[in-house]
């Protein structure tokens, strides 16, 4: 790793020291004297892109808020940054790579250049590979062993190379081929396989192995009882493995070891991180359900969304607001998680793809140059779908002690147009959102005759932040520009805490000791018992029990 220049701390910027200080003045001001002295703001703290308006103006913050957290911004190089990610330059320092996600959606005129070489043609050397395979598997073209056509598409993955797939899957349903299933497995618990395939025939299943190293346990794992269960289904005859089996991923030493014609091999290369891989190869199973064509939609929201971030300037910049007003609640307010709140179905599992996007990104205790950050980094990034969170967990978000900044995701139409639902629907986006930041007084409550004991239970403090984003519909465009749009954030708290938001060297503890450990629990003798008194314990309980 190269060594890198001390860095001014975070909390030594003059932007940080003035957000201090105006934190200190404005920092408990009420949301509604926010609004009853600026009474515009609504109309004001807005912005829009590539059919994305977002309101921002029920956050905390006034003009000079603001005003520094672009101070912030600047100071901290996020300009700089950007161009240095989009030129390829390797600023994923602690693996010494380019982090270039960016030209998994650039168009063929574009060229990008990473150790003297263009990447961009390769890029659409392997799409128009997945196109190929893609329309041979959805027209009936490409047939399993027996001749039989494919009807059952399996992902196995883990983490990036399963979460970005299964999401666009869900999101993107409306526009899939509907007499094809798709299956995602991911963990190594024998259930998730098990369930996957229960009641689907080897002859017309298509298993996609989705791995950028292709080492990983789980999906290696699974990868293998898969074959196993195809096998016995096919007589042991290892020549149906080329007709059930393609590979994706960076390391074509380990495709062919397992036995996958390499032929059937989707590349990728080792400056897309696994969260950042859903619009690589590893979206092979999206291509399959909705098509090269829609595929390529999405790759041009991603494309627009990046244009706009890298062009726009700060203050009208998506991601670069919602990325500075996160790190605003993150390091003034000690707010420690953010909930995003899709109110649409079909992006349900929208919010567990962005868990891995954010928090592998930005859960780093370091920065840059190696010394342990001077505040908070990453927040915890959780949600669910609306209405459904609203009978769940928003009476904490309402009336809890703990302030949790929201994202509120809406469209101005569905896919689904049945009776009064999207009205319904969209009436609760926007109330939840006046809710949290108005509340109801004390005084609002007594006024409507409720009992004195009763009247501090039902009173909503208010003041509680959040964003609106509306766009027009789920589409494979828009799936490709909110993604984007969530990227850059993370790039832009990224530079802001200046870390590396592009490594994870904090999952490898784990799996070093799950290996150590699993020797032990197989082991025919006692183990030594080299843990502490707890493992040492667990380990021997469920050696007894298993
Ligand atoms: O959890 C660590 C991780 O490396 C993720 O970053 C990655 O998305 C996942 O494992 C799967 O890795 P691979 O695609 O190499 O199997």
């Amino acid at each position: 790793m190269q060594t890198v220049t001390p860095l001014t701390p975070l909390n030594h910027r003059p932007s940080w020291k003035a957000l201090k200080a105006h934190h200190e003045q404005i920092g408990t001001k009420h949301l509604r004297e926010f609004f009853a002295d600026d009474p515009a703001r609504g109309e004001r703290y807005t912005a829009e892109a590539e059919g994305i308006f977002l309101d921002y103006s029920k956050n905390r913050i006034d003009d000079q808020t603001l005003k520094l957290l672009v101070q912030l911004a600047k100071e901290s190089g996020l300009r700089e940054r950007t161009e240095a990610m989009f030129l390829g330059e390797k600023i994923n320092i602690t693996e010494g790579r380019a982090v270039l996600h960016v030209a998994l959606r650039a168009p063929k005129s574009e060229s990008i250049v990473v150790d003297g070489e263009d990447v961009v043609p390769a890029v659409h050397a392997v799409l128009d590979k997945m196109s190929e395979f893609a329309e041979r598997v959805r027209s009936g073209v490409w047939t399993g062993h027996t001749g039989k056509r494919i009807r059952n598409v399996v992902n196995i993955g883990i983490g990036g190379s399963d979460l970005g797939p299964v999401m666009a899957y869900e999101a993107l349903k409306h526009y899939s081929q509907r007499d094809l299933t798709f299956r995602f497995v991911s963990n190594v618990d024998g259930s998730d396989f098990a369930e996957a395939v229960h009641d689907l025939d080897a002859a017309e299943t298509l298993f996609l192995v989705a791995s950028k190293t292709f080492t990983t346990q789980e999906t290696m794992t699974n990868a293998h009882s898969a074959r196993e269960w195809a096998l016995a289904q096919f007589g042991g005859d290892e020549k149906a493995i080329a007709k059930h089996f393609v590979a994706i991923s960076t390391n074509t030493k380990e495709v062919a070891k397992f036995g996958i014609d390499i032929e059937n091999m989707f590349g990728f290369w080792d400056w897309v991180g696994g969260r950042y891989s859903m619009d690589s190869a590893i979206g092979l199973s999206t291509m399959v359900a909705i098509g090269p064509e829609n595929f390529r939609a999405m790759l041009a929201g991603f494309h627009a969304m990046d244009v706009h971030f890298r062009t726009a300037p700060l203050e009208q910049n998506l991601p670069v607001l919602m990325g500075l007003l996160s790190v605003w609640y993150t390091d003034f307010f000690d707010a420690q998680t953010v909930a995003i709140l899709p109110y649409e179905q079909y992006l349900k599992r929208f919010p567990a793809y962005l868990q891995q996007l954010t928090m592998e990104s930005n859960g780093k205790h370091v920065t840059l140059d190696g010394t342990h950050v001077a505040t908070q980094t990453g927040p915890i990034y959780w949600g669910e779908p609306g209405t459904n969170g609203q009978h769940s967990f928003y009476q904490l978000i309402h009336q809890g002690t703990r302030l949790i900044p929201c994202d509120f995701i809406g469209f101005y139409k569905t896919l689904n147009p049945v009776g009064r639902h999207h009205d319904m629907l969209m009436a609760n986006v926007f109330a939840q959102a006046e809710a949290l930041a108005f509340g109801k007084t004390a005084e609002a409550v007594k006024a409507e005759g409720v009992a004195e004991a009763l009247i501090p239970h039902k009173v909503f403090e208010g003041n509680r932040p959040s964003n609106t984003i509306l766009a027009e519909c789920v589409s494979p465009a828009m799936l490709g520009k909110l993604v984007a749009l969530y990227e850059h954030v993370v790039f832009t708290q990224g530079v802001i805490w200046s870390i590396d938001s592009f490594d994870q060297w904090g999952v490898e503890l784990g799996k070093v000791l799950a290996t150590r450990i699993l020797g032990e629990l197989e082991s025919g003798e006692e183990p030594a018992g080299a843990h502490d008194s707890s493992t040492n314990r667990l380990i021997q309980r469920y050696r007894k029990n298993k």
